[in-house]
């Protein structure tokens, strides 16, 4: 099987950690291992080396390369001009594979996400890998919120290892996020399976910019294309998506609320990269590179770099986004 793994996105929401030239997906954010390695890893699972192709920002081939060497792992790079989200990416790296292998299936995998692949990951991708025969195969996960920054599923009648997919609703507001919880929607996991020539057909026919765009050599494909991801562009509209269920643990690590959550923390609760002396603080994250001292402080997230130090309530950390904004009026 082919894998596809995109690598092409910023995550503002963890600065002072990821800023542009240093993306969240490179980061050893829970390890000594980015989360982009991490999901080399776990193509490896399904894909020789050289089955493997990531796609990613000019700016980030380097990153990459230096990432790929360091693991020891030799695959595919392809680099865009410029970032146009993820439908563009995805049709970019499916024109290249297509050539080679017409029929070709293509997992594609974010970049961006904590999953520990286990027994039920692999069946998981083998029942999606047969009904990429017939359908646009995402993996759904059981939500426990009603987080607006996911695609929601519905599934509805059962097929071979998943169900057909009766609507794709990506992002939503937080009321109607609220109702498909209760409604029994899933997640949609940000990965996917596709048999390159229907993934080719439905661009073609609900995306025919972006399908008419790679039709042209690369930097000219880039300019042409409108900026769409995969979602908003094929999953909400396709008639022939399905989806398979997925339960490892997942997290997309999108705050450092969600980085908290899944880092190991000590008796006291708190969650520490580095060294820390604590005098009576309980349940902070706190990553630096110094020693850091603390009295009486809870809750917080605490988050040192060479150049910029944030500190704020972990419970408020889905702002930090905000600040990205700032820095950019401030230029
Ligand atoms: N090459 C490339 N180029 N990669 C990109 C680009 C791009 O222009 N934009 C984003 N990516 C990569 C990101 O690095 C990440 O690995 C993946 O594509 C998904 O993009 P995000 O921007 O992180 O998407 P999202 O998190 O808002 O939403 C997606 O993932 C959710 C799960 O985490 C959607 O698929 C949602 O439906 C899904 O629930
Ligand atoms: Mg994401």
């Amino acid at each position: 099987m082919k894998t596809l793994i995109l690598a092409g996105g910023s995550g503002t929401r963890l600065f002072p950690l990821s800023r542009t030239h240093y993306p969240k997906q490179f980061i050893p954010l829970i390890d000594s291992e980015s989360l982009f390695q991490k999901s080399v890893k776990r193509s490896l699972i399904f894909s020789e080396p050289d089955e493997i192709t990531v796609v990613t920002n000019e700016v980030h081939r380097f990153l990459v390369a230096d990432q790929l060497e360091e693991m020891h792992v030799t695959c595919h790079i392809l680099s865009e001009p410029q970032g146009k989200n993820t439908l563009p990416a995805i049709t970019y790296g499916i024109t290249n594979i297509i050539r080679k292998d017409p029929d070709a299936k293509v997992a594609i995998i974010s970049s961006d996400q904590l999953i520990t692949p286990d027994e039920s990951y692999k069946s998981s991708f083998g029942a999606a890998e047969k009904l990429a025969e017939k359908y646009l195969v995402t993996f759904g996960i059981t939500p426990d919120s009603p987080h607006t920054g996911y695609g929601y599923i519905r599934p509805g009648a059962a097929i071979d290892g998943g169900f057909a997919v009766d609507a794709f609703v990506e992002k939503p507001d937080c009321e109607t996020a609220e109702s498909y919880l209760r409604d029994g929607y899933l997640w949609n996991a940000g990965m996917f399976l596709f048999s390159a020539p229907h993934f080719m057909d439905e661009c073609r026919k609900h995306a025919p910019e972006v399908a008419q765009a790679f039709t042209l050599p690369r930097d000219e494909a880039f300019q042409e294309t409108p900026k769409i991801s995969v979602d908003y562009g094929i999953m909400e509209k396709t008639d022939i998506a399905a989806v398979v269920p997925l339960s490892v643990p997942w997290s997309d690590v999108g705050s450092f609320e969600a980085l908290y959550s899944v880092h190991s923390k000590g008796e006291d609760g708190n969650a520490i990269r580095g060294e820390h002396l604590c005098i009576e603080s309980r349940d902070n994250l706190i990553i630096s590179d110094r020693l850091v001292a603390t009295i009486g402080i809870n809750d917080l997230a605490i988050i040192d770099s060479p150049d910029a130090l944030l500190v704020c309530p972990r419970s408020e950390s889905q702002r930090v986004g905000e600040i990205a904004g700032l820095l950019k009026e401030q230029g």
